[in-house]
């Protein structure tokens, strides 16, 4: 199942140079599933033309309210009232401030006008040079247009086209796709605040080797990705991975356990739901030499000596709050055999309501596992699906779990 199958989605541009993004954009929404009209500004269309958003939507492209294909001659009744959604990406200055006055002098602002309001949401990806997008008239716009229930969603920040660095840069076609795919899920865990670890962690021995797994940190990202898309406040405790974070979710980079230890502890306090997926090392080397530990050509090999690494899910479990239940804690087992058996034990040895059981060796580094939940209960099978869907279903599994932690409705 794609993420936006079966939605229908107008895409307007509006004129700025971000309009090359809206071409991708429309590709990943289509590959989500989407059905795609876009709608063009004449000013866009001195950026990028018609011919390329037909040619990637797969619809004609509709520019002005003039337009005799549609019957009635009214395209922008006809656009909207079958419509989920309304997404202008780019955004631009001249078009936020119309839209916030209401003015409806060519078709994409019309249409945004036109729009069953109750019924179709607007979302607007704003694209402009940093002076633009600071200008007061600018914030007073975007203050106006939130007040009327549009969606406003971030700007990046970096190199401008105009070659100013600052605030003002649309999002990414990936990062407008995701914020998209966010705004149309249920939001049960509203309010609630989640902490999440995720990766290996990695011991040094000297400067340059160290000890690791071969943990990918997918699992944890997409949980993290899953329980902000249910509306928490996410923190995410990563180890040494090389994955892009979740949209709206609060990162901690760590590399070793002790430094895992203190960021969860750091965030412990503000979390209603703690999820250990981190695949933390049991031991790390018991002196960390100062030095690269250099082969002397003798054949001697160094003597390695190991000190046990703090438990931190375990340490988290036997909390206060978590044995009160104002803290929800999940553990996870990456197992090679017996997974059932081993999970339950885990989830005894831990302390912990939930254990999330999972075959290691089948699931490192890939884009897809298969879980087993383990709790007083007995034991649910997540039957093996993209890490994406089994983050949901076991955000879904969470949510039924936690009726009277704070914060839900
Ligand atoms: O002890 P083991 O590594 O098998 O347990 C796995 C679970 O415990 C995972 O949820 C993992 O994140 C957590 N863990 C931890 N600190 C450790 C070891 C494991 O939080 N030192």
């Amino acid at each position: 199942m794609k993420n936006l199958s079966g939605k229908q989605i107008v895409l307007g541009l509006s004129g700025g140079v971000a309009c090359y993004k809206a071409a991708e954009l429309c590709r990943a929404l289509v590959k989500e599933g989407a059905t795609v009209q876009v709608v063009m500004t004449d000013a866009a269309e001195h950026f990028i033309t018609a011919v390329t958003m037909q040619a990637l939507s797969g619809q004609p492209v509709y520019g002005s309210q003039w337009d005799t294909r549609q019957p009635n001659n009214m395209p922008h009744i006809n656009l909207t009232r079958e419509a989920d959604a309304i997404l202008v990406a780019p955004a631009s200055a001249d078009f936020l401030a119309k839209v916030a006055q209401g003015r409806a002098d060519e078709l994409l602002s019309l249409l945004c006008l036109a729009r069953p309001a109750q019924r179709v949401p607007l979302l607007l990806a704003p694209a402009m040079n940093r002076e633009m997008w600071a200008h007061p008239a600018t914030q007073r716009n975007v203050a106006q247009l939130r007040a009327d229930g549009a969606v406003v969603l971030d700007v990046g920040r970096g190199d401008q086209a105009c070659g100013e660095t600052g605030d003002g840069r649309m999002l990414e076609a990936h990062e407008l796709c995701d914020e998209l795919i966010s705004f149309f899920a249920p939001k049960p865990l509203s309010g609630r605040r989640v902490l999440v670890t995720a990766g290996p962690t990695y011991e040094a021995i000297d400067p340059v080797r160290g000890i690791t797994n071969r943990s990918s940190g997918k699992m944890g990202f997409a949980i993290a990705r899953a329980a902000r898309e249910a509306g928490a406040a996410v923190t995410l405790v990563a180890g040494p991975v090389h994955l892009p974070t979740p949209r709206g979710v609060h990162r901690v980079d760590v590399v070793s356990a002790r430094d895992m230890q203190a960021a969860v502890a750091a965030a412990i306090a503000q979390a209603d739901v703690f999820i250990a997926t981190a695949a933390v090392a049991d031991w790390r080397p018991a002196q960390s030499a100062e030095q690269k530990i250099k082969k002397d050509g003798s054949g001697q090999t160094p003597q390695l000596h190991f000190a046990e690494n703090p438990d931190i899910l375990a340490e988290v479990a036997q909390s206060e709050r978590a044995r009160s239940g104002a803290l929800y804690c999940v553990g996870f087992a990456a197992e090679s055999h017996d997974l059932l058996a081993h999970a339950r034990a885990k989830r005894e040895r831990k302390g912990v309501p939930l254990l999330v059981g999972n075959i290691g060796p089948a699931t490192f580094g890939q884009d897809d596992n298969a879980l087993l939940l383990v709790d007083a209960q007995g034991a649910t099978e997540l039957p093996r699906a993209s890490k994406h869907e089994l983050a949901r279903q076991l955000i879904a599994e969470i949510d039924r779990r936690t009726p009277g932690v704070a914060g839900k409705s």
